[in-house]
């Protein structure tokens, strides 16, 4: 008989599910971020998952009910099988919650999972997961609690850069699971830079056999000198995309990915040189072998435009759930355009008065090229430089040192705006003076002490904003640059726990925030991240597998 098979209920309400009581429970459930209401019950026999969960077959049949076991599976919860019994159950979204919405009802008989959406899934299935304690007789087991949940910020994402140093599909994957432990929900995919073009074109292949690979690097030690070294060619073929965006979709995770324009574009200029300014002095592009910020800027021609049409109408297939699309934006010197004769007589035709103007021109053309798509830009805050842009476009603000506050003007202007300051959310920033850090080096980065605390202490929502500039506030986002991360494990040491930080800024708010109670939390996460061989930053600044840190990258 399968009565004694725990069941896991999706949606309104279901017939009483008989399942066998844990041993008793006395381990209180630590969820990151900290759900807005969570009541568990200690001391009293739980939900057993020695079993594992077994899925009542008609909910399993349905679509809530079969998205629900493969949100579960993907959150680590791996024996969830569908399970074929007679019964009746109703499956159903909570009516008139929001997309994010979900409750969590568990007793010694079942698990009860209300959403507002199936997105919403993949957060129940998280708390869940992060749920899980050892019950008195050392099996596991889901305490008794009752969850409702939602979060403050509907945008929480992170961006990984493989352009200056790789990432491999097998590592990026790895970074989209601690992303969604998090409840973290955009993976934004930073795939072009001076220093490398990692996305395969199939219209342009030079793109990738000229502008995946580099000359030189600089040093780890010293960004001003180099390795005098070549690289091997890298790059994310279409196959490789589609799988990295199907795996952070089964993760309940939308990557966003970024295609910089007009600056930041040295490699992809190296690999069909009429793309840039080609009429000036001394014109010589090439992958770019050092950081920084680089002259080469693309030229306003037709023929570069139709460039950037044709990379989207390859780009955009390959992320079908990206309602955005990420054009960069960022620190596009204006000195070729300056020195141009085809930008100098575009500038006049079009009644130009400074050559900022021009990214403008592009930031335009690009947003009108996706709108038909049903894609919106989205830019670094620079995009507001020098004039108008449209309406629509979401600014990602990071330049938190500019006045007026960049995020500030994007609200007022009437812009969503995603958060990503770097006095924050620079996780290439360093922790802390520990040797071990990546940005303990001498390049100018050591005096930031980014560590978890300090991202803790951030305030999305400040007192000083009006209600109309805070509701603009979208989201955040922690960027992490790898000029000084060649492996995954510094990268680890570099993002954990500070995303853990970061996912409870997205979801609570500051005045309901605790540091010092939150470090528990962290500290429970340690068996975790241990199970996950993640190399997270101790508290005292030490990593959990300094070797790895050792090893010279993919
Ligand atoms: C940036 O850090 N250049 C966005």
């Amino acid at each position: 008989m399968k009565s004694r098979i725990p069941t896991i209920i999706i949606g309104l309400l279901g017939s009483v599910a008989i399942a066998a009581p844990s041993a008793r429970v006395d381990i209180a459930p630590s969820v990151i971020p900290q759900p807005v209401k969570l009541d568990s019950a200690i001391g009293q026999p739980g939900f057993a998952l020695t079993g594992g969960i077994k899925v009542h077959y008609r909910v399993s049949r349905s679509e809530e009910g079969a998205a629900a076991i493969r949100a579960l599976m993907a959150a680590g919860i791996t024996d969830v099988l569908p399970e074929e019994s007679e019964g009746e159950l109703q499956v159903g979204i909570e009516p008139g919650k929001g997309r994010e919405w979900y409750a969590v009802n568990v007793t010694p008989e079942g698990i009860q999972l209300k959403v507002g959406s199936l997105a919403a899934l993949h957060l129940a299935a998280q708390t869940l997961a992060q749920s899980i304690v050892t019950d008195a007789a050392g099996q596991p087991a889901l305490p008794c609690m009752q969850v409702e949940d939602e979060p403050m910020l509907a945008y929480r994402g992170l961006m990984l850069d493989p352009c200056r140093h790789p990432l491999s599909v097998e590592q990026t994957k790895k970074m989209l699971r601690i992303m969604a432990r998090y409840k973290l929900n955009r993976f934004h995919w930073h795939l072009t830079d001076d220093q490398g073009w990692r996305i395969e074109i199939k219209k342009y292949p030079k793109l990738t056999e000229v502008g995946s690979r580099r000359d030189a690097t600089p040093l780890l030690t010293d960004h001003e000198a180099s390795d005098n070294t070549p690289t091997a060619p890298f790059f994310y073929t279409q196959d490789e995309i589609r799988d990295v965006v199907a795996y952070a979709n089964s993760l309940g995770i939308t990557v966003i990915p970024e295609i910089e324009i007009p600056g930041h574009a040295s490699a992809c200029i190296a690999a069909y040189p009429e793309l840039g300014n080609d009429d000036i002095e001394g014109y010589a592009p090439k992958v770019a072998t050092t950081w920084g910020v680089l002259p080469f800027t693309m030229a306003p021609k037709e023929s570069t435009f139709r460039f950037i049409e044709d990379v989207m109408a390859e780009v955009l297939p390959l992320f079908p759930k990206a309602d955005l699309i990420h054009i960069g934006g960022d620190e596009a010197p204006r000195d070729q355009w300056a020195a141009s004769p085809f930008a100098q007589a575009y500038m006049q035709k079009h009644g130009l008065t400074n050559p900022g103007q021009i990214q403008h021109k592009f930031t335009h053309r690009v947003a009108e090229m996706l709108a038909p798509h049903g894609r919106r830009i989205i830019g670094w805050d620079e995009i507001m430089m020098d004039g108008s842009v449209p309406p629509t476009a979401v600014v990602m603000a990071w330049r938190s040192w500019v006045k007026p506050d960049a995020a500030l003007t994007a609200a007022n202007r009437g812009h969503d705006v995603i958060l990503s300051p770097d006095s924050h959310f620079y996780f290439n920033f360093a922790q802390g003076h520990i040797p071990a850090d990546p940005a303990y080096t001498p390049h100018g980065w050591v005096e930031a002490k980014q560590d978890w605390r300090h991202v803790y202490s951030f305030n999305p929502k400040p007192a000083h904003y009006t209600p109309a500039q805070a509701a603009r506030i979208i989201g955040l986002q922690a960027n992490c640059w790898s000029e000084s991360i060649q492996n995954a494990p510094k990268l680890e040491y570099q993002v954990v726990p500070r995303i853990c930080a970061l996912a409870e800024v997205a979801w609570r708010p500051a005045e309901l925030r605790n540091a010092d109670e939150f470090l528990q939390r962290i500290k429970a996460e340690y068996p975790w991240f241990k199970e996950m061989n993640i190399n997270f930053r101790h508290e005292d600044g030490t990593p959990a597998l300094p070797d790895a840190m050792q090893s010279p990258g993919i």
